[in-house]
């Protein structure tokens, strides 16, 4: 009997209608459209403005897209993981309140936490419980409302995050398609470097962590990028040599999209031509646990069957890592 992989089977996403253009942002802190676009590569972003709504009324559009699109209905779903560093509530978990929103009443589920590479460790954890046996039908979802922990007035955040999710069906698969391999890392050490201050027990929400603006997202940008380009990049050069991947091989490079200059020098590590790249940032920015099944659910209809697509991340933490997945359909 061939060995069972967690195959891609099918993918959706949503993104908020109201865009964030740098014109806009010019007008709330001291920047403009030429440092934005030359320093990150982004134009605009989407922000969830209607009040009352979260990161998991994203993922009931997101979701209910992708059960239209498969033919099935929601009490198919066994697992739901939800990447997410912008939960609906601190508890419950958005995986509750997503299942409760969509009626998949056979579902177990959590959330999982690991800043712009949660997406992957959530598609690497799905994957070993499709691997085993254990489930047929695994929902992965990575969003976030980042407006939500953002702070307008500081222009060294507030020009690269957006709002957005996507999210994967995991099913077994006997073809050898799907998850393949993963290396992914975490490094404590990091979180001095890109934290939100306030608000979780070490430091519970005051007046004074209100007024001190620290339920807000802080990151010392140098240092990140400084660790996110030479990381993203050797775990993606790791994954290629482990697998024997030559960049021939590769047929999509499927990148966190944190800065354009970081998925540059990614993809020249790896060898590989900006064709082969996948790139949202320019329009949708920063949308952290959304921005790679973003990208799957723009590129789905140019993928095709045996595809080679090396996903790859970069994040607070520090987490980061890569995935080989091969595409099933
Ligand atoms: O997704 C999670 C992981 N996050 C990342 O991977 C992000 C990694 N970091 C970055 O992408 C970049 O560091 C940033 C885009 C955040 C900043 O770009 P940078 O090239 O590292 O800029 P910088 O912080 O070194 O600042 C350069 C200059 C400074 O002015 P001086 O000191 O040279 O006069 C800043 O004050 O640019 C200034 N600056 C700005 N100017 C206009 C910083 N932010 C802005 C701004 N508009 N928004």
């Amino acid at each position: 009997m061939n060995k069972i992989t967690a195959a891609i089977t099918c993918v959706h996403g949503y993104v908020p209608e109201y865009v964030l253009t740098n014109a806009e942002l010019e007008k709330l802190v001291d920047t403009n459209d030429q440092w934005i676009t030359t320093r990150t590569g982004i134009k605009e972003r989407r922000i969830l403005k209607t009040p009352g709504l979260a990161t998991s009324d994203m993922g009931v559009e997101a979701v209910n897209g992708l059960l239209k699109k498969r033919g099935i209905t929601a009490d198919d779903i066994e697992l739901i993981i939800f990447a997410t560093v912008t939960p609906d509530m601190v508890f419950p978990s958005s995986a509750c309140i997503l299942a409760d929103k969509i009626g998949a009443k056979n579902a177990w589920g959590f959330d999982l936490a690991a800043a712009c590479s949660g997406f992957l460790f959530a598609l690497e954890t799905g994957a070993k419980f499709i691997e085993s046996g254990r489930h047929k039908k695994v929902l992965v979802v990575g969003g976030d409302k980042m407006s939500s922990i953002i702070d307008y007035t500081d222009r060294n955040t507030c020009i690269i995050f957006g709002d957005g999710l996507g999210c994967v069906l995991l099913e077994p698969n006997d073809e050898g398609n799907g998850v393949i391999d993963s290396i992914l890392k975490i490094d404590g050490n990091g979180r001095h470097f890109l934290h939100q201050k306030a608000g979780g027990s070490l430091k519970p929400p005051t007046h004074e962590t209100v007024d001190a603006r620290e339920h807000f997202v802080y990151q010392d940008g140098k240092t990140v990028f400084k660790f996110a380009v030479t990381g993203m990049a050797e775990v993606s050069a790791q994954i290629m040599e482990r697998n024997n991947l030559s960049s021939n091989d590769v047929t999509w490079l499927v990148p966190h999209q944190a800065n354009l200059r970081i998925i540059d020098a990614t993809a020249q590590r790896m060898g590989l031509s900006n064709e082969k790249v996948m790139i949202n940032i320019d329009h949708f920015g920063n949308t952290t646990n959304g921005t790679i099944p973003l990208l799957l659910w723009e590129w789905e209809n140019k993928l095709k069957k045996g595809d080679n697509l090396v996903l790859s991340a970069f994040g607070g933490g520090f987490t980061w890592g890569a995935v080989y997945v091969k595409w099933a359909y």
